[in-house]
């Protein structure tokens, strides 16, 4: 099932608040006055301000709701990107390539179009210590069909890739999938899940629910992950990946 984000748009930008941390982790890659593209752009999260980013998002819902200060973004798909080859400085793929219907297809468009770095944050298929699968098993499940491995990724791009551990801070503020982990009160706000695309894929998730509710009712949840509690970061598998073109 493909994910249609215009109906996805709507919360997104209330829930999906760049964290700046995560933000460090990308911007220390990007060289000053670097021309960026940004694809699966979305609302623009991470896209530098001030700085020459081409942004490009299927989504007309998601383009609508960027904000003024971002660039205007191109409705297209990483697939067939509608640029010449080694346009770009830099190129971006934050958390979509899961999303894209060729993965194969979309990296060798990135690398057609980039002249330096690419860099991916996707996630390594393993959430370590994130507990919500205990209350829906089938998110790991969907999860894992879905993102290609870290390896797939640096064999695609060309295999030279650095690869980074981003741990994800107890106070995320951009709400993906593992972002609650030490708010488990979260994954009961509708509007919390309707910004998470995994949860689209679920059908009734009510039993799940009605049991991470009781166990934090009662005070379960928080004696079982008592560890979680004093922890600042969680790596719960999602990676940087940075593949210099032009030293590879
Ligand atoms: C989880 S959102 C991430 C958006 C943005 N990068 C961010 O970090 O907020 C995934 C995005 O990938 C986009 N997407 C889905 N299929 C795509 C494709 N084939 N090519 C490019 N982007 C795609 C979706 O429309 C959506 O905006």
């Amino acid at each position: 099932m493909n994910i249609n984000y215009d109906t996805l748009a709507a919360d997104y930008v209330n829930y999906r608040v760049p964290d700046y941390r995560i933000d460090a982790a990308i911007r220390i890659h990007i060289p000053r006055g670097a021309k960026i593209l940004n694809v699966g752009a979305g609302q623009g999260s991470y896209e530098p301000d001030n700085a020459d980013v081409t942004a490009i998002e299927p989504s007309i819902e998601m383009i609508a709701k960027r904000a003024s200060t971002k660039a205007t973004a191109i409705q297209g798909f990483a697939e067939s990107l509608p640029f010449d080859d080694n346009s770009f400085d830099v190129s971006l793929a934050i958390l979509t390539i899961h999303h894209w219907q060729d993965i194969q297809k979309g990296l060798s468009e990135l690398r057609r179009v980039t002249r330096g770095k690419i860099i991916i944050l996707t996630w390594n298929g393993e959430y370590g210590d994130f507990w919500l699968p205990e209350y829906l098993p089938k998110i790991a499940e969907i999860d894992v069909g879905l993102f290609p491995s870290i390896n797939q990724v640096s064999d695609l791009l060309g295999k030279k890739s650095d690869v980074e551990v981003i741990e994800i801070p107890h106070d995320c503020t951009d709400g993906f999938m593992c972002a609650y982990w030490q708010r488990p009160e979260m994954y009961l706000n509708s509007a919390a899940r309707q910004a998470i695309s995994t949860f689209s894929r679920l059908g009734n998730i009510s039993d799940g629910l009605d049991r991470l509710r009781s166990d934090i009712e009662s005070g379960q949840w928080h004696k079982k992950h008592a560890a979680l509690l004093s922890r600042t970061t969680l790596d719960c598998g999602y990676r940087l990946v940075i593949h210099d073109k032009s030293v590879a």
